[in-house]
């Protein structure tokens, strides 16, 4: 969706306009037609709410949509703002309208809330039809171009910013709906090369003989069923004081998950092609990090793997030495993202001496039965970390909601055999998930664990996102960026 800016609707030809609306604020300046048919139709400027009126324009009928944004006095004004964008174009993006003109000359917002409409807009625009051949003309998008009239000064600079953000949503949506014949580790960090070129990010990958050199047996030992090479993908932006150590982001980079050796139930099983979601939201916000220049630096860290079962898969009983040197007994083979995660994270704190690590997860399923699709589960050794993550989260839309972590839940993967096993009883499966996680933190670390199991992928759409990949993850890594690294 391009965005263009002008100061007048003479510079613009679209058949489609638009008015942002207040709550029980309706302008006393729209056509009698459009006034009186939103008024018989009950548009009050709810959030979200859309009028889709008509009205004659010299001999000519035009289009005029009234969009609601709530209350004008809301903590939550600039996400009603975000939700009457894309009611916007949810509505008009099959509608045959080819252009949208979204008319902000009334002046009651502010050039950060005029850019929250666009972000809104685009945001919901977004569609990947790259595998639909035999669409029906009413069934492609139309909708190509959003014409920001008369918006304040200072909205084009806002907007900037705001699309470097889109861009990495869109980026996480894109590797986390593409199937896993396309997106595999190979070829996600070939994706990542060619879409950070001229970003000024630096990109490193580790393949598996270097893997091994580190002793990543964990990592190595569920991509060790698969065809395709594990890797390991580092991005890095340095826009931070040269003297300010990195905060590091790890993702969990599932490309295919069947269980292993521990295979998965065949019922839903398509839905693993989203297991990577972490690693998508850890690339998608590196890359809008970059492409907004932060001033900070931050190292994105992606553990790439597919897990399949074959000849030579590793079994349920085999034991594995991590990069940290601790050893772990592998119970169950679908347990493999924190036999991923747990030498990725080791491997960035010996590389980067991060003072913080926040990791980015699909990692249980638990999580989907305790908190749905509304919140992702977060973890912490800092609570001034929590609370900065649970502050973002709830700014950004992408919200959390921390879960505990204690030495009796810890207890809980002790092994007979080796240092820890992979899994622990059936209760309590995402805490003791991130117990596991917890013993590769070393010592001085903030470490805060997402589980974002039940975000990256909706059935239904969204405020911002219709059905499929969400894009969860990259607004709440940029707003901590940005209150809590740069701020
Ligand atoms: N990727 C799954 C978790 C998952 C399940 C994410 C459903 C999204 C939707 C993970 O690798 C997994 O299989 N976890 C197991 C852990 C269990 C074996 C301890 C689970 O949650 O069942
Ligand atoms: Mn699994
Ligand atoms: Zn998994």
């Amino acid at each position: 969706m391009k965005i263009e800016f002008h100061d007048s609707l003479d510079a613009v030809s679209s058949n489609l306009f638009a008015r942002i609306v207040d709550l029980d604020d309706l302008p006393d300046d729209l056509p009698l037609a459009v006034a009186e048919g939103a008024a018989a139709s009950r548009f009050k400027g709810k959030a979200g709410q859309v009028f889709d009126g008509f009205h004659e324009v010299d001999g000519k009928i035009v289009r005029l949509a009234l969009v609601g944004a709530g209350k004008k006095k809301d903590a939550g004004r600039m996400a009603a703002l975000e939700k009457a964008g894309a009611a916007l174009t949810a509505k008009y993006l099959t509608s045959g309208e080819e252009a949208l003109a979204i008319d902000f000359a009334s002046g009651h917002l502010s050039a950060e809330e005029s850019a929250a409409v666009l972000l809104g807009a685009r945001l919901r625009s977004w569609r990947w039809d790259t595998y639909r051949t035999k669409l029906r003309d009413e069934q492609k998008r139309s909708l190509n171009i959003i014409h920001a009239i008369g918006a304040p000064d200072g909205a084009e600079a806002a907007w900037d910013d705001a699309q470097a953000v889109a861009k990495g949503v869109e980026f996480t949506r894109e590797l986390v709906a593409e199937p896993a014949n396309v997106i595999y580790p190979q070829s996600f960090v070939e994706r990542c090369q060619e879409r950070f070129k001229g970003t000024g990010a630096e990109i490193q990958v580790l393949d598996e003989d270097e893997m091994r050199t580190h002793g990543m047996g964990a990592l190595l030992g569920v991509g060790q069923g698969s065809r395709r090479d594990s890797k390991l993908l580092v991005i890095k932006w340095m826009g931070g004081k040269a003297n300010q150590k990195p905060t590091v982001f790890v993702g969990k980079g599932v490309t295919f998950d069947t269980g292993g050796i521990s295979l998965k139930p065949p019922a839903g099983m398509e839905d693993m092609k989203w297991d990577m979601g972490g690693a998508g939201a850890v690339a998608g916000a590196m890359l809008a990090l970059a492409g907004r220049k932060a001033k900070a630096n931050i190292v994105g860290v992606c553990g790439l793997v597919e897990n399949m079962p074959d000849g030579n898969a590793q079994r349920p009983g085999d034991i594995v030495t991590t990069m940290s040197g601790q050893t772990v007994e592998v119970i169950n083979t679908d347990a493999e993202g924190r036999l991923v995660l747990c030498d990725a994270m080791t491997w960035a704190q010996q590389e980067f001496k991060p003072k913080t690590m926040v990791d980015l997860a699909t990692l249980t399923g638990a999580m989907m039965i305790a908190l749905g699709h509304e919140h992702g589960g977060v973890f912490s050794n800092d609570d001034t970390l929590a609370d900065n993550l649970l502050a973002a989260g709830k700014a950004s839309g992408d919200k959390l909601w921390r879960f505990p972590l204690a030495p009796e839940y810890d207890k809980l993967i002790d092994s007979p055999i080796a240092d820890m096993k992979n899994v622990g009883p059936r209760w309590a499966g995402s805490i003791t998930a991130a117990q596991y996680l917890q013993r590769f933190v070393e010592d001085g670390v903030n470490w805060a664990h997402c589980d974002i199991a039940g975000m990256v992928w909706a059935d239904k759409p969204g405020a911002t996102w219709n059905k499929g990949a969400t894009g969860y993850g990259v607004r709440l890594i940029d707003r901590f960026v940005r209150d809590t690294v740069e701020g």
